[in-house]
């Protein structure tokens, strides 16, 4: 089981066990409506936390940490990264946070923490992330975490009936390294 350390949290491959905690901020109004995304139902979100117990190390495809408080067991929000064979050494983050744990720096600092796995833990070269223009919240997390905008595109996704503008962030290993003087030998 992979668990990443911070001063408040525990990041951790999720299990079955989190059902409950993960359905409360997946279906979560508020932020399906930020991300025009559908509610999922208790059995595909069962099969797909019971998939992420049991990836491998070097996997493919998503790969969610469960976001936990260290003072309060019980999983608050996740954070994952997207890698693919074809491009092995670059990856595409996301995050999500139940909203009675945010405006506390948590998604910030779990997002730190990943951008750190993916570099020292599995030595990508670059990591991007993607949101809708007017999703305020995570422009300015990925501000904070040292995220560059890097493409502005107009009407690309289609999502509840209408197209919205995305916005396209990234950071290099090298940028991370120059940000974090214990990091630099990278
Ligand atoms: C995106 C998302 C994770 C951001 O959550 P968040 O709570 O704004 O981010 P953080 O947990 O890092 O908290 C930072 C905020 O807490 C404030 N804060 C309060 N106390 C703090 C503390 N002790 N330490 C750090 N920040 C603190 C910061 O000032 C900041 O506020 P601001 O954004 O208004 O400037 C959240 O909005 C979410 O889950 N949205 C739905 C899912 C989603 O949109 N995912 C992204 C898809 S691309």
């Amino acid at each position: 089981m992979l668990r990443l350390f911070t001063p408040r949290l525990v990041l951790r491959t999720p299990s079955p066990d989190d059902l409950s905690g993960y359905l409360a901020y997946r279906n979560e109004l508020s932020g399906l409506a930020t991300q025009m995304m559908a509610a999922v139902d208790a059995d595909r979100a069962l099969t797909f936390l019971d998939t992420q117990s049991s990836l491998g190390e070097d996997a493919c495809g998503w790969r969610m940490f469960a976001v936990e408080r260290r003072e309060e067991p019980g999983i608050v929000g996740e954070v994952g990264v997207f890698s693919s064979a074809e491009r092995p050494r670059e990856g595409d983050l996301g995050w999500w946070l139940n909203p009675v744990h945010q405006k506390q720096g948590f998604a910030t600092e779990a997002v730190q923490a990943l951008i750190g796995w993916c570099f020292s833990g599995r030595d990508l070269h670059r990591v991007t992330a993607h949101c809708l223009r007017t999703n305020d919240a995570s422009r300015r997390l990925m501000d904070r975490v040292g995220m560059r905008l890097e493409s502005q595109s107009v009407e690309s996704r289609w999502l509840g009936g209408r197209w919205h503008d995305e916005l396209g962030y990234a950071l290099l290993q090298r940028e991370w390294a120059a940000r974090r003087p214990d990091t630099a030998a990278l």
